[in-house]
């Protein structure tokens, strides 16, 4: 891949967190994550690349744009597979709360796993920890092994899981180990990439979510050097069979890094769409609006936080108005 194409893809995910921000707190998330998903289809046309969506939106019989095995990108340039989430925290933005974002990842042809949308288990965690976690250990014993690995105690550490009932037992589990806990509404993508970055405040992720924003986030933890482990969780004979469909026999296999992302290049950015640990959200001063973003590449190790200063009256198309 081309090293400037990370630079490119920035600016897919500034459009469509611009666009998305525009419906924050409104109560609607189907039309934000439609705003974002236009604005990000559009600004893909002028990428230069041969790519091809394997992870988006939605077979293409239920989604209009950004479906899976849709052609993205000017046809020149390297031949691409691209995960896309283009409002990563539908909820978060319809209530206008924390960490929602506009992400893609995109690596070479044939190196992601196509995740079918289904649940997937994850632990997720950042460099210090990497080789030290095991998806299928006792929580306690994940704990443990990040504590160590960041020679902290058991009680400095803080977890970061969704907070959903499915979840009662690993929040209990936690607790009765004497970690600390984050309980998010939505949004695990933010909150395994925060694993990567000691100033988030949070150790290690738990639970289960999407498999493809446990793709996604794969792309990130690969260029930040840390680490996220998962398994399918299929719910019925329908989801099984698809996991069959894509070679996975076994779904009680441990999914790593590699099976989640082969080889040694990929790109993952980013762009806040309301407040983050990481990433600050779009604000409108009434002529411009901002973006916060993070672009990262497997190859290089680089990891770069953008601003930008978008302005409207130049550019009145960047923001769908709602
Ligand atoms: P959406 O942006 O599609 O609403 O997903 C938000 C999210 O919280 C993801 O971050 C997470 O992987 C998944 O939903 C969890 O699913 P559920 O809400 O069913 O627990």
């Amino acid at each position: 891949m081309e090293r400037s194409l990370s630079m490119e893809l920035v600016r897919v995910t500034e459009a469509a967190a611009l666009s998305s921000a525009r419906w924050m707190g409104r109560g609607k998330k189907d039309e934000a994550d439609d705003a974002a998903t236009s604005a990000m289809r559009d600004v893909f046309d002028t990428i230069p690349m041969k790519g091809t969506v394997v992870i988006g939106e939605g077979e293409m019989d239920e989604a209009p744009m950004l479906y899976i095995g849709e052609k993205l990108g000017t046809g020149y340039g390297p031949r691409v597979d691209v995960a896309v989430d283009p409002l990563e925290g539908t909820n978060i933005v319809a209530s206008g709360s924390w960490n929602a974002l506009a992400v893609l990842a995109v690596a070479d042809h044939g190196n992601l796993l196509h995740a079918p949308d289904m649940y997937m288990e994850k632990i997720a965690v950042g460099p210090e920890a990497v080789g030290k976690i095991d998806i299928n250990a006792p929580t306690i014993d994940n704990l443990r092994a990040v504590a160590q690995a960041k020679n902290k105690d058991i009680e400095d550490v803080t977890a970061v899981i969704l907070d959903r009932p499915r979840h009662a037992k690993v929040i209990q589990e936690i607790r009765e180990a004497g970690a600390r806990i984050k309980l998010i509404s939505d949004g695990d993508v933010a909150a395994a990439i925060n694993t990567a970055f000691e100033n988030t405040g949070v150790d290690i992720l738990f639970g289960s979510g999407g498999a493809p924003e446990g793709v996604i986030a794969a792309v990130a933890l690969k260029c930040l050097g840390g680490e996220i482990q998962a398994k399918l969780l299929p719910q019925n004979d329908e989801e099984l069979q698809r996991c069959h469909e894509m070679g996975i026999e076994d779904v009680d296999k441990v999914l790593h890094m590699e099976d989640l992302v082969k080889g040694d290049d990929a790109i993952f950015a980013a762009t806040g769409v309301t407040d983050g640990e990481l990433l600050q959200g779009v604000r409108f001063t009434g002529t411009s609006g901002t973006t916060h973003s993070v672009v990262m590449r497997a190859k290089s190790g680089t990891v770069r936080f953008i601003d930008g200063t978008h302005s409207l009256k130049k550019k009145p198309d960047l923001v769908i108005k709602p």
